[in-house]
């Protein structure tokens, strides 16, 4: 595996590395509530396969997800194009088999590496290319494999991000089995009553 440096700076033009160390406090993000916790452990580990495999968090942020998923008895692959957020989820994770990597979401540096399960929470809305993404994010499975997206649009008066219908869209050409799973509904999972469109793509290309 490679690793390349990072600006910090993500596709969104955002200043992740400036948002590293408060990024946390966000229920949703954190995850300390031990309801919101509970409530997103409760979703991973439906979404993940059943028995021990290999997952690849792009977009990785603090590693919130990756740890739940490690407690699963998951091996991790972070990557994340933020150097303090690399550094904040290799020191949650410390001690746990996972490796954090500096890099690009759409191009990770894993070399020839494949995965069973390519998780990625709110990260694709931001890509420029998302389809040329999930293209890639596809050719990194283990036949049998799956992405997991977690994505939505936040805001009712500038919403942003990308729909459900569009990213299925997206997914279309590949075949295989996608699932939907809206996730507006269950306030546990964000902290908060919630009246934007939030969902999980569960897709197993064909
Ligand atoms: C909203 S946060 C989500 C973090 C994590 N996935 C989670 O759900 O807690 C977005 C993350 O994506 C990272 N990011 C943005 N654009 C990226 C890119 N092109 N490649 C890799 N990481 C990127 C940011 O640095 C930030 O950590």
């Amino acid at each position: 595996m490679t690793t390349h440096g990072g600006d910090g700076t993500g596709t969104d033009g955002a200043d992740w590395d400036a948002r590293a160390a408060s990024f946390d406090e966000e229920p949703d993000h954190g995850l300390r509530d031990p309801e919101v916790r509970a409530a997103w452990a409760g979703r991973l580990r439906s979404w993940l396969p059943g028995r021990a495999c290999d997952v690849l968090d792009l977009g990785c942020g603090t590693g919130s997800l990756s740890l739940l998923a490690a407690e699963q008895g998951h091996r991790i692959t972070g990557v994340d194009r933020s150097p303090a957020m690399v550094a904040l989820a290799r020191e949650k994770l410390a001690g746990r088999d996972a490796v954090f990597l500096t890099g690009d979401a759409s191009a990770p540096p894993v070399g020839g590496e494949r995965y069973d399960t390519v998780l990625v929470r709110h990260v694709l809305w931001t890509l420029p290319e998302p389809e040329r993404a999930l293209r890639h994010w596809r050719d990194l499975l283990r036949p049998g494999g799956r992405l997991v997206l977690v994505e939505g649009v936040w805001g009712t008066v500038s919403p942003a991000g990308i729909p459900a219908d569009r990213l299925t869209a997206l997914l279309a050409p590949a075949g295989g089995q996608v699932r939907v799973e809206h996730l507006s509904g269950d306030a546990a999972l964000w902290g908060r009553e919630v009246d934007d469109e939030r969902y999980a793509v569960i897709a197993v290309p064909g």
